[in-house]
């Protein structure tokens, strides 16, 4: 399975992904990750118009597509997303994959038109994804705005200590893709026992892990009943030594590609 195919698949059923959207806007989300590859803008979009919400209230993002990284296919692209949202500005607008092995690895050049839609003000706000410390580092020497954020998978198992501080060196914030590693830390013993210590189940334990490291998350459920558990984390704190012992579960095992070798097709 590509990265993120998952997310296309449930192109099959937009009507039905419309009204996970606005339930999600109505018990309190206000942060929606989408991309042109999930097939979902024009859903997520009407989910906020008619959810009541003032655009100011929601942080949306969005991210380019891997076969419209050459200037003008971005700039195509970033309009239709756009269009396809129905908003007039984005809150961030991603690089969703460095592609290095493809458009001759100048993921700097497309980084600079992501530049553009900063300085005119359609993106409030611009950055990458699956960005590794040298991708970041070429943008550091050759751009003139850094990235934002740098969205990488990132959970107990793969806790990305390397990157992470190479970020928090370079003041760019992280956003843990796959946050509950899709569903695989959740059996975990460990991460069982702290959450029955804490009486709160393993996916907020493990929600709650990404917040007490400073890590942005998004995690994705079609399930109303766990929408509404996965943010309910915000009435309770773990303790140093749980946020440690689930760090240490790191096994540097990623679910999704390896962002040196993917090319995007
Ligand atoms: N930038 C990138 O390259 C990239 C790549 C992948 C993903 N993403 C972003 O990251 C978001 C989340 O990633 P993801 O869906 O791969 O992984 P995830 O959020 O870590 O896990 C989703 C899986 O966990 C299950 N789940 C969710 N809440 C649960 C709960 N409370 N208890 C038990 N199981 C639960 C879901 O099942 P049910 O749906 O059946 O509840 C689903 O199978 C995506 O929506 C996307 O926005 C970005």
């Amino acid at each position: 399975m590509l990265p993120d195919e998952h997310f296309c698949q449930l192109q099959k059923h937009p009507e039905e992904r419309f009204h996970r959207d606005r339930h999600t806007l109505e018990v309190g989300y206000r942060h929606i990750d989408t991309a042109e590859m999930y097939g979902n803008e024009r859903e997520v979009g009407q989910a906020i118009s008619r959810s009541g919400l003032d655009r100011s209230d929601v942080f949306v993002t969005s991210k380019l597509a891997n076969d419209a990284h050459e200037p003008d296919d971005a700039r195509r692209a970033f309009d239709e997303s756009l269009k396809a949202l129905g908003v007039d500005y984005l809150d961030l607008f991603l690089i969703h994959w460095p592609l290095p092995t493809r458009y001759d690895g100048d993921y700097v050049s497309t980084w600079k038109t992501l530049e553009e839609f900063y300085r005119d003000g359609r993106a409030r706000s611009i950055g990458v994804s699956n960005f590794q410390p040298r991708h970041l580092r070429r943008l550091h020497t050759e751009s003139d705005i850094p990235p934002a954020v740098d969205q990488i998978e990132v959970n107990p198992y793969l806790t990305q200590d390397e990157l992470r501080g190479f970020c928090a060196e370079h003041q760019i914030a992280i956003e843990a893709w796959s946050p509950l590693g899709q569903g695989n830390v959740l059996d975990d013993p460990t991460i069982e026992a702290i959450a029955r210590r804490v009486g709160k189940t393993a996916a907020q334990v493990v929600l709650r892990w990404h917040i007490e490291r400073g890590d942005i998350v998004f995690p994705k459920s079609v399930s109303p009943e766990r929408i509404k558990e996965n943010i309910e984390i915000f009435d309770f704190e773990l303790a140093g030594e749980d946020v440690e012992a689930i760090s240490a579960l790191n096994r540097n095992e990623r679910t999704g590609a390896d962002p040196d070798k993917f090319d995007g097709r």
